[in-house]
């Protein structure tokens, strides 16, 4: 390959999204749409990127990654006049100038990679990735000569009524000569329906300076489908959650049902871990192997460990290790570390607090700003009383205790190791070592009362 530079084209508003935000700047499975675009430039092996911002160019700036540069357009004349903002960013360049739009984030280094060196193998002025469609309403069409030369693109709103049924499509995507595109810029005009600079322009000013151009049709048109408004943002997001699950499922994940399972691109699952439908797993989640995550559970940044059981669960921020059951109905809120060998079991609420090896609580229990020890057992309905209104204190239960059902404990506090508190305590003091603690009035039987 020789010496090649790549430009983003980003500086459009996408008014037809009806956004206050950049178009760029929406996610695709938590991913920015045009960290895509930048991403599958690096992987094509490029020497440097550029993204033209525009609209919004201070937060898409501030999005961009090191070492990618960020040229200002400050007028958004036409694609064709953005290229030219970048003049001086390869002025100098021997090689190939690939231009790739900043709304297409399906497209991946292996197709940019082919239309590289197709047009390389052509000594093309311009070669032009393009796609059969099956409705190509709103891209350009590819217009070509019996041989099948590529002659123009005209844009839709410039089109006869035959040149709107050519199913060929312009992805916006390109491989340049630089110089020759150099020279061919410097013809644009505005004679069009929008009235702006077209990058597409260029294809029939090289053929009358007698440069060929061509096309390279990709296989996978997914590849190039661009995101121009909220109904293609959902199916461009559906297609790439087909990939993240396919990868995955190729690695051994089980899937009931890959199409309702919502998986962010940075997540990983381990090999033979099972996902139920409805799940959603987001941020930097890891899943070790051998889990069976069930329906509906929702997962962020989590980092679970092997064999671990999850059902109709929330985590986020936390960790659960080995061999450990969460849910149904767990709430693990951040901060939170769970062991090996855990049981958070039914409506059981963890906030900022660690479960140290074997510990349980079984169901209707609220762990709050706690350490809970080995083999502790929290009883049904024990809550850990951690907020007086001003402040949050901690709760210490030492390995081996064992609370009873429906007990306070009153923050700050500690039970220690191997004590035992009475079902409906409410415990204030700290609980010496191997002891039992009851905290409650003593039942009083008045016999006969209701007969009197
Ligand atoms: C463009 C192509 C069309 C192609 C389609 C593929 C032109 C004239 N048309 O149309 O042939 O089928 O892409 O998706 O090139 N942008 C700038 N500065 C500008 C204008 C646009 O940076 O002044 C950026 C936008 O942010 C966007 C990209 O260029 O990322 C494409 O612009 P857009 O307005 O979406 O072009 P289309 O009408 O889709
Ligand atoms: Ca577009």
């Amino acid at each position: 390959m020789n010496e090649s530079k790549t430009i983003i084209l980003a500086a459009g508003q996408g008014t037809r999204m009806r956004s206050q935000k950049s178009k760029v700047l929406h996610q695709v499975c938590e991913k920015n749409i045009l960290d895509y675009v930048i991403d599958a430039s690096k992987g094509s092996g490029i020497d440097a990127i550029a993204v033209i911002v525009g609209y919004q160019a201070e937060e898409v700036e501030k999005s961009l990654c090191p070492g990618i540069a960020a040229i200002l357009q400050k007028e958004q004349l036409g694609t064709g006049h953005a290229v030219l903002q970048a003049l001086p960013f390869f002025k100098e360049l021997k090689g190939n100038l690939i231009v790739l739009v900043g709304d297409a984030p399906l497209i991946r280094p292996e197709t940019i990679k082919g239309l590289v060196t197709e047009h390389e193998a052509r000594g093309h002025g311009a070669t032009v990735l393009s796609a059969e469609f099956q409705d190509p309403t709103g891209y350009g069409r590819m217009v070509k000569n019996y041989k099948g030369e590529l002659l123009k693109i005209v844009e839709e709103g410039d089109a006869t009524v035959e040149e709107k049924k050519i199913r060929e499509i312009n992805s916006g995507m390109y491989c340049f000569d630089a110089q020759t595109l150099i020279r061919s810029l410097q013809e644009l005009n505005t004679n069009n329906t929008q009235g702006e600079y077209y990058l597409t322009d260029v294809i029939e000013i090289m053929g009358k300076l007698g440069k060929t151009t061509g096309t390279y049709v990709t296989p996978d048109y997914e590849d190039i489908k661009a995101i121009n408004s909220k109904v293609q943002l959902s199916e461009v997001t559906a297609i790439m959650r087909k990939r993240i699950n396919t990868k995955l499922m190729d690695n051994g994940v089980v899937m009931i049902d890959p199409a309702a399972t919502y998986i962010s691109n940075e997540v990983m699952v381990g090999q033979d871990s099972t996902l139920y439908p409805g799940v959603i797993l987001e941020g930097k989640t890891v899943i070790g192997k051998d889990c069976l995550i069930g329906a509906n559970s929702r997962l962020v940044n989590a980092i679970i460990g092997n064999q671990v059981t999850i059902r109709n669960s929330t985590i986020l921020d936390s960790s659960v290790d080995d061999n450990t059951s969460v849910g149904p109905y767990a709430y693990i809120r951040p901060g939170s570390r769970i062991g090996k060998h855990c049981k958070v079991g039914d409506f059981v609420e963890v906030k900022n607090s660690t479960m140290a090896d074997g510990a349980k609580a079984a169901h209707l229990t609220y762990i709050g700003d706690g350490d809970v020890g080995e083999n502790v057992n929290l009883g049904c309905g024990t809550v850990f009383v951690n907020y007086d209104g001003k402040k949050k204190d901690r709760t210490v239960v030492e390995k081996n205790a064992f609370i009873g059902c429906n007990t306070n404990l009153i923050a700050p506090v500690t039970v220690k190791e191997g004590s035992y508190i009475a079902a409906g305590s409410t415990i204030t003091d700290d609980v010496p070592e191997d002891s039992l603690a009851i905290a409650r009035a003593r039942q009083v039987n008045k016999v006969g009362y209701l007969k009197k």
